[in-house]
Formats: C-alpha cells, sequence, structure tokens
C-alpha cells in the first residue's frame, strides 16, 4: 500500500472518530485502517472524553493500552459501535476480513454491537466480493480433513505460513479461493456447517456503516442490515 492508500484509510479514520461521543463503549477492530483511529481516540482521550475499548485482538489490546485508551478484554455488555477495517467490503455491506487473522474477534465485537461502522480506502471497495479470498480460522486438530471438506464446496485452500501462522484463538488459518462469491450468505451458512471452523471471514448482515476514503474526499455509506 503506497502513501496514497495511507492517506485515505487515515482520511476515513478521522471520519469515523466523529462517531465518537462521551461514554460511548467501543468495538476496536485489527489492521492498519484502525490504527489511524486509534491514534485519533488517543487524541480524544487526552482531551477528556471517556470511552471503554473492547479489542478485536491482542495487538489491539496491546496498541490501546500504549495509546493511553482504557481497554476491556471480557466486556460483559453491548458494544455501542464498532469500527474495523475490511480486506473487501460491498455496496450491500458483505465483508471479507481475516487479512490479519483477527476474524474471529472481530466478528464476536460486531455481532455484539449495535452499530458496525467499516473504514476502508477506495481499495477495498468492490461490486462483489471474493477476488482477495476467503480467510477462514480452523482447529488444528484434523485440520486436513476440515480442508478437504471445505474444498468440496469449490474453493483452492492453502494453509497460512504452511500452518504456522496461530491465531489469537489459538488456531490456524486457511486461506480460501472461492472466486467472486455470487451467494455470501449461502456459503458462510455451509462453512459454518462444517465441524472444525472455527470462524468465516465473511461478514454478512453485520454492517450498518461504510467510509470510503477516495481521492475525491470521504464517501459515506449507510446499510440496512438484514
Ligand atoms: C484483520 O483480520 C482484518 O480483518 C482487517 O480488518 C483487514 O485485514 C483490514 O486491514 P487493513 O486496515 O490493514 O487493510
Amino acid at each position: 500500500m503506497g502513501y496514497e492508500g495511507s492517506q485515505l484509510k487515515k482520511a476515513a479514520a478521522e471520519e469515523a472518530l466523529k462517531l465518537v461521543k462521551d461514554g460511548m463503549i467501543l468495538g476496536l477492530g485489527t489492521g492498519s485502517t484502525v490504527k489511524f483511529f486509534l491514534e485519533g481516540l488517543s487524541g480524544l482521550v487526552r482531551n477528556g472524553i471517556k470511552v471503554k475499548g473492547v479489542p478485536t485482538s491482542k495487538e489491539t489490546a496491546r496498541l490501546g493500552r500504549e495509546l493511553g485508551i482504557d481497554i476491556d478484554e471480557n466486556y460483559a455488555g453491548e458494544i455501542d459501535l464498532d469500527v474495523d477495517g475490511a480486506d473487501e467490503v460491498d455496496s450491500n455491506g458483505h465483508l471479507i476480513k481475516g487479512g490479519g487473522g483477527a476474524l474471529l474477534r472481530e466478528k464476536l465485537v460486531a455481532f455484539n454491537s449495535k452499530e458496525v461502522c467499516i473504514i476502508v480506502d477506495q481499495s477495498k471497495f468492490k461490486d462483489q466480493i471474493g477476488g482477495f479470498g476467503l480467510p477462514i480460522e480452523i482447529f488444528d486438530y484434523l485440520h486436513s480433513s476440515t480442508q478437504r471438506n471445505i474444498e468440496k464446496l469449490g474453493a483452492r485452500c492453502t494453509l497460512r505460513k504452511q500452518g504456522e501462522f496461530i491465531t489469537d484463538n489459538g488456531n490456524i488459518i486457511l486461506d480460501c479461493d472461492f472466486g467472486l462469491i455470487q451467494n455470501p450468505e449461502e456459503l458462510e451458512m455451509s462453512l459454518k456447517k462444517i465441524p472444525g471452523v472455527a470462524e468465516v471471514g465473511l461478514f454478512n448482515g453485520l454492517c450498518h456503516k461504510i467510509i470510503i476514503g477516495t481521492p475525491d474526499g470521504i464517501k459515506k455509506m449507510d446499510i440496512e442490515p438484514a
């Protein structure tokens, strides 16, 4: 990602900061776009705003604490606003996530949030998702069988870093190529039925708002979750 892409990510993150209100419980996503959000949030906290952050990865927890944000890794209630990045997003709010390997905690936090705002640069906004590939978190136990069962659904899969990439949850990641995904809801449901699948990087019906950084400025979309 070049300088321009980083600027666009930063612009999207700064727009999302406008949604933050005093007293909010915030879901804190993972990745380079969210890092800009965390840096901005740290500035708001220094200026006196009070928020609690529920992180979607150990890395975000570490960074958040370093930036002076109150972090709760086991928050029990509903989260007001989750701000996260994505690897791909379409106009219906379907997302591909997991490029950084944090998809399981990201989906848990998104599911438990009243509002989910996705921040991306324009290269991530697609007519149809799937070109990036689909990360799937699976258990190590019998992982070759799990891979075979996923491939029966029409994918070619490779183990991330030959199985040496270990997630925050102690699992491994399969990077799966299904081509462009015609029916994200159906694919997610089929994958979740396979024993050994811990979580799927397809997020459907979870995203309420998309903020896209483009060279022509910020574009915003509101999505009605299904
Ligand atoms: C982490 O597992 C991913 O879902 C990230 O949210 C996604 O990869 C976006 O990352 P960047 O903001 O670094 O592009």
